[in-house]
């Protein structure tokens, strides 16, 4: 015979009426969410007191109920802040967890919180909330690590660096531009976490389980009271919807993608062969062994999170993608990959604006490896279709044959003699040697744009006005 009278095994108080026996261990551990769940404690209890003071608005429930309600969760909340709540596994999730420790407090009242309301719109809510709080947050960490690019950027304006393509040198560029280069990337991502609240910012708490309630709720007055600019419109889609979740790890992902590239310009940066910069001792790390070892872990780790990231953002998709309308058990698996997501956006976002703050940049290394590599040839080019008329392709055609000569002789191309130059074409005059060196290069470069210190400091003073 079941014994019924066990804890494990006692049917469940919110939802055991029908069931003479409560679930097997397993089942409990299957089904249980407040290990992570719990996280949601503020939503859930600023949800539930919006829902209870609609209730008592529209006379669904007494006044006194209502102050009774408000009353128990605010003191539920004060306990769970100061650590002295008890979470239970056996009451699943955090909504359970509340409600019954609001019945030990309050008696009947707290049975009427849940008039007009399922596990399912309220979890909707909390989970939206949450993910609200957390865009809100990652904007304005993304604002602290554009602020930390533009401080770099101003004070390098004008030190020069090779820009590469293919890792290869290609032309020189400032090291400004280069920063600016990631204040648009940021740029980007921040504008798409403001999108995403817009997207987000609708109530789904009385949607109830899916179909609507028949009690004369109002929900444009939760809405208001929660922050939420309207409530939603199907209540089908309301309670099976998470694309919030799923744009918020779409965000997280790319800004992810951009913190990682970065991490690795880093890393390569950081080698002694490049030494373009050298990190803080407060962001790198040392060897056990080898004494001389500076290393980027901090880079490197943000490189990985990405890869987590990136995981959290494909298993949503996939626990999504073959659910019927409306909700499913299989959505509370939702919130770990966002919680696991978010906490690693936030460290790697600290860690980047940290490194960016600190590191040392050594410009003569730059300017030095700015101008090997044949890195004005372009200059050059351009120099001959200016001032000889050559049509750009022949100009490349002579330029390459000059590449070639400083090759064979084992110099730069501001090296070659102009006798050599000259004889490789006729045209060629001493005022070439103008362009050849790499701050005429930059300098040249006033394109709408591009790379010259001159433009880099519009663009400083373009994000400094949106920052
Ligand atoms: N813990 C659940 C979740 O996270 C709450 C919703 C449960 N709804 C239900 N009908 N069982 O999704």
């Amino acid at each position: 015979m079941a014994d019924d009278t066990t804890d494990t095994k006692s049917s469940n108080q919110m939802w055991g009426g029908r069931f003479a026996s409560g679930p097997d261990a397993i089942m409990e551990e299957i089904n249980a969410s407040i290990g992570f769940d719990k996280k949601l404690f503020a939503q859930d209890i600023r949800g539930s007191i919006a829902h209870a003071t609609m209730l008592a608005h529209q006379g669904i429930i007494s006044a006194e109920d209502k102050d009774k309600i408000v009353h128990g969760l605010n003191t539920i909340l004060s306990e769970i802040e100061s650590g002295n709540f008890e979470f239970s596994r056996q009451l699943e999730d955090i909504h359970m967890n509340v409600e019954a420790r609001l019945a030990t407090l309050i008696g009947p009242a707290a049975g009427r919180l849940h008039t007009a309301r399922s596990r399912n719109d309220q979890v909707a809510l909390d989970f939206r909330l949450w993910v609200k709080e957390e865009l809100q947050k990652t904007e304005q960490m993304l604002t602290g690590l554009i602020a930390a690019f533009l401080d770099r950027a101003e004070e390098h304006a004008e030190s020069v660096m090779p820009g590469f393509t293919h890792l290869q040198t290609a032309q020189p560029v400032t090291f400004g531009h280069h920063c600016m280069a990631y204040v648009e990337m940021f740029g980007r991502d921040r504008a798409r976490a403001r999108h995403a609240i817009e997207h987000l910012d609708e109530s789904p708490i009385g949607a109830a389980a899916l179909a609507g309630t028949g009690y004369p709720i109002d929900r444009h007055m939760t809405a208001k009271a929660l922050g939420f600019r309207e409530p939603t419109r199907n209540s089908i889609d309301t309670v099976s919807d998470r694309d919030f979740a799923i744009e918020f790890l779409s965000i997280a992902a790319i800004a992810g993608m951009h913190l990682s590239r970065l991490a690795e310009e880093i890393v390569i940066w950081s080698t002694p062969q490049f030494g373009f910069v050298r990190l803080s001792d407060a962001f790198s790390t040392g060897s056990s062994i080898m004494p001389q070892k500076k290393n980027p872990d901090a880079a490197e780790l943000v490189r990985a999170k990405t890869g987590r990231i990136n995981g959290s953002l494909v298993a949503l998709l996939t626990i999504m993608k073959g659910l019927p309308l409306a909700y499913s058990k299989d959505m509370q698996e939702d919130k770990e990959q966002v919680f696991d997501a978010a906490e690693s956006l936030e460290l790697a976002i600290a860690a980047m604006t940290g490194m960016v703050r600190d590191m040392t940049v050594n410009t003569a290394r730059m300017k030095a490896a700015a101008g090997s590599g044949y890195s004005t040839a372009t200059d050059l080019a351009d120099w001959l279709v200016r001032e000889a008329g050559l049509p750009f392709r022949d100009a490349h055609h002579v330029t390459g044959r000059a590449v070639a000569l400083a090759e064979s002789k084992g110099c730069d191309l501001a090296e070659l003699p102009l006798s050599d130059l000259q004889a490789i074409h006729a045209e060629i005059t001493d005022k070439v040697y103008d362009v050849l060196t790499v701050e005429a290069s930059v300098a040249s470069r006033k394109s709408f744009g591009g790379t010259a210190p001159s433009e880099v400091r519009k663009q400083i003073a373009f994000w400094r006005a949106r920052n």
